[in-house]
């Protein structure tokens, strides 16, 4: 099965064609062509993503990468391409950013008589994880082949989520935990604006916890770990942001250029350590009390060397828990998570096919 797939859910615009076999048993993939803008660059100066400016670029962006693809998959572009199916990111996520993708994606649908599929993109971060990229410049020679042991557990941490969900199989997910407040991707964030770091925070802040690390800094920075002993599997980073924020005010007047590098990188690896420790109790308790097989950590945030190092040290502690982790450029926002995340909708339900109704944006989409 050959699958369009189509990306615009925040501040990525992402197109890609993969190839699709072996069903839900042994799932394996081939990219034809994947294409990726990134507007890190536009947002900077808004200090996060401005969803009108993510349209536009959206808008200006789809037409070249949807030729980049075609051309890479040797398709040409004035015919009707050889694509079986087109999944596009219905949400959640930005609504603005999500109806460019969403009408984009009907258009070529209604101009080629294909059918299209509304796609969920946290469903798309825990399908990142059956994506093996061997070599990230040689496309055609990408071909990957992964099986999902039942139970699984998935931790999805990125910009705008942190949930913990139970999968029984493919399809069948429940939210059994999530943050009460700000998402952890976005608490990097907001930390790294408090100490005046570029957008986004998150590679920024895990800089400077490396180098205390690496350094042995003295330990001076305290900070909370909200929620951590809870007896659910939510969470809570506002207080965790907050408390950073009272420590910038009382201990340097509330001015983040009174810090000195070293005093930044304290802040950021006790913030690091305190997102890691919460992480990591809350998913070893869900771990403890059921039987997981399989531990999916996937999203932006696991693009973080000390939480994927975290993750990989706890499930050596388990001898029968296999994790999965995507590499770290599909950890973040991409289209091949939603090419696959499109195969298995299309296997466990073949009859969206062709149930072709209008697709909605929702950007409060839920698993
Ligand atoms: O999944 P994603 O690309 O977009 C959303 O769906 O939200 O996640 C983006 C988030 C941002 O908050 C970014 O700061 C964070 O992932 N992120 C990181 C790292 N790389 C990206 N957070 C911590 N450490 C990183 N190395
Ligand atoms: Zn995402």
């Amino acid at each position: 099965m050959k699958i369009l797939s189509i990306e615009t859910s925040c501040d990525e615009t992402a197109v890609s064609i993969v190839e699709a076999e072996g069903g839900i048993e042994s799932p394996s993939f081939k990219i034809l062509g994947n294409a990726l803008f990134s507007q890190v660059n536009r947002h900077r100066e808004y200090g996060g993503v401005y969803p009108m400016l993510a349209k536009r670029e959206h808008i200006k962006n789809l037409p070249p990468l949807l030729a980049s693809v075609l051309k890479q998959a040797g398709m040409d572009k004035t015919k009707r391409p050889d694509i079986d199916i087109i999944g596009v990111t219905s949400g959640p996520g930005l609504e603005p950013a999500l109806w460019v993708g969403i009408s984009f994606a009907e258009n070529l649908a209604k101009l080629w008589d294909i059918p299209v599929v509304p796609i969920n993109h946290m469903e798309g971060h825990i399908c990142s994880v059956l994506i093996n990229e061997t070599n990230e410049f040689s496309i055609s020679n990408f071909q990957f082949s992964n099986r999902i042991q039942f139970p699984a557990l998935a931790l999805l941490i990125s910009g705008g989520h942190t949930e913990l969900v139970s999968m029984k199989d493919w399809g069948k997910y429940e939210v059994i935990g999530q943050t009460c407040d700000d998402a952890v991707g976005e608490a990097f964030d907001k930390v790294a604006r408090m100490l005046g770091l570029p957008y986004p925070g998150g590679p920024e802040i895990s800089k400077l916890a490396e180098y205390a690390r690496e350094n042995n800094l003295p330990r001076v920075a305290k900070l909370p770990r909200p929620m951590i002993h809870s007896d659910n599997f939510n969470f809570s980073f506002s207080g965790l942001k907050t408390a950073v924020l009272y420590y910038i005010r009382d201990k340097f007047n509330k001015d983040h250029t009174k810090m000195s590098f070293e005093e930044k990188a304290d802040l950021a690896r006790e913030f690091e350590d305190a997102v890691v420790d919460v992480l990591l109790h809350k998913t070893e308790r869900v771990i403890l009390e059921t039987n997981t097989k399989t531990l999916i950590v996937a999203g932006g945030v696991i693009a973080n060397k000390k939480i994927r190092q975290t993750f990989t040290e706890l499930v050596e502690k388990y001898p029968d828990l296999i994790l999965k982790i995507p590499t770290n450029s599909l950890a973040t926002d991409n289209s091949l998570m939603i090419a696959a995340a499109t195969y298995f909708n299309v296997i466990l339900n073949p009859k969206i096919l062709d149930e072709q109704t209008k697709i909605i944006a929702n950007g409060n989409l839920r698993l």
